[in-house]
């Protein structure tokens, strides 16, 4: 049976096994995949004892995505433009790395949602590894602004220099949490403020009328964020459904057949 896993610290908590069990009873492939917890310095080798086990592919998960990059001996454009790696597949010319979470993001949005990002106007709120990932992604839509705002604006202005080319003229810009300024369509959390159970301290005015609201983070009880947006009038979307399509993404890479995630994110939200 083709062996797959999820290298992570901390993993006790990873959905990702049962997402993966639910897409192969769905698509009738017979695969086995667990989680693996890897001590905080022993990640290259974690990945190379699972190659001599026969494993045939991974997910990445914090703290390792960065780490994954130097590990790989190639790189999709995707990963290379993220900075990061979620995705392993082990071929006989070596690992290819890849990124399947800034896509994840972007079909939960676009097919889950149902809100096209063509033409929007979209806020990322942070600008470290979570919202670089899904820079490229968004970029590929074609909104008509993607801004990025973050708390230490540096750090924002570097994300904006770097990805600016990427879009239209004009569409990729960056300021502080307070100097955000208009509506948007899209706002997408991306720092790790939910975690602290804080929220990012963005004006209220940012949410359009009719505004869809993510948060990347998901829980049993709505972020900070999600309640914030939903107490103005946005439409709140926690990260489950990201979860699920980046882990579809992943599947389709490996099995070569996209799962339907349909049933497998309202078997997840039932858990909840
Ligand atoms: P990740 O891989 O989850 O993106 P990261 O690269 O450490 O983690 O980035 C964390 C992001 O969350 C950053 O944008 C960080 O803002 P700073 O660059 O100012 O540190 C943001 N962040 C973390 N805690 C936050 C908080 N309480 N309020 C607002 N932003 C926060």
């Amino acid at each position: 049976m083709d062996r797959y896993c999820v290298f992570g610290n901390p993993i006790a908590h990873s959905k990702s096994p049962e997402i993966h069990a639910a897409f192969a009873a769905q698509t009738g492939h017979k695969l086995e995949y667990e989680k693996r917890l890897v001590p905080l310095n022993r990640f290259d080798a974690a990945v190379h004892a699972f190659i001599g086990e026969g494993g045939k592919g991974a997910n990445v998960t914090v703290p390792f995505k960065l780490e994954a990059v130097e590990l790989v001996q190639a790189l999709t454009m995707r990963a290379r433009m993220a900075g990061a790696v979620n995705t392993l597949q082990f071929t006989p010319l070596g690992i290819v790395g890849d990124n399947t979470d800034g896509v994840g993001l972007v079909t939960d949005i676009v097919n889950n949602a149902g809100v096209s990002i063509k033409g929007k106007r979209v806020l990322l709120l942070g600008a470290g590894g979570a919202a670089r990932g899904v820079m490229l992604p968004l970029l590929e839509q074609l909104p008509a602004r993607l801004l990025i705002t973050n708390r230490t604006v540096s750090t924002a202005e570097l994300l904006a220099q770097h990805f600016a080319p990427l879009g239209g003229k004009g569409v990729v810009s960056a300021c502080g949490f307070e100097e955000v300024e208009g509506a948007f369509d899209i706002v997408i959390n991306a720092t790790s403020a939910s975690l602290g159970a804080e929220l990012p301290a963005v004006p209220s005015s940012v949410f359009a009328a009719g505004a869809l609201a993510l948060d990347m983070m998901y829980g049993k009880e709505p972020t900070p964020f999600l309640r914030f947006a939903a107490s103005h009038g946005a439409t709140p979307r926690d990260g489950l459904g990201m979860l699920v399509e980046q882990a579809a993404e992943a599947f389709a890479l490996w099995r070569e057949v996209r799962p339907d995630t349909r049933e497998v994110l309202e078997q997840l939200r039932a858990q909840q």
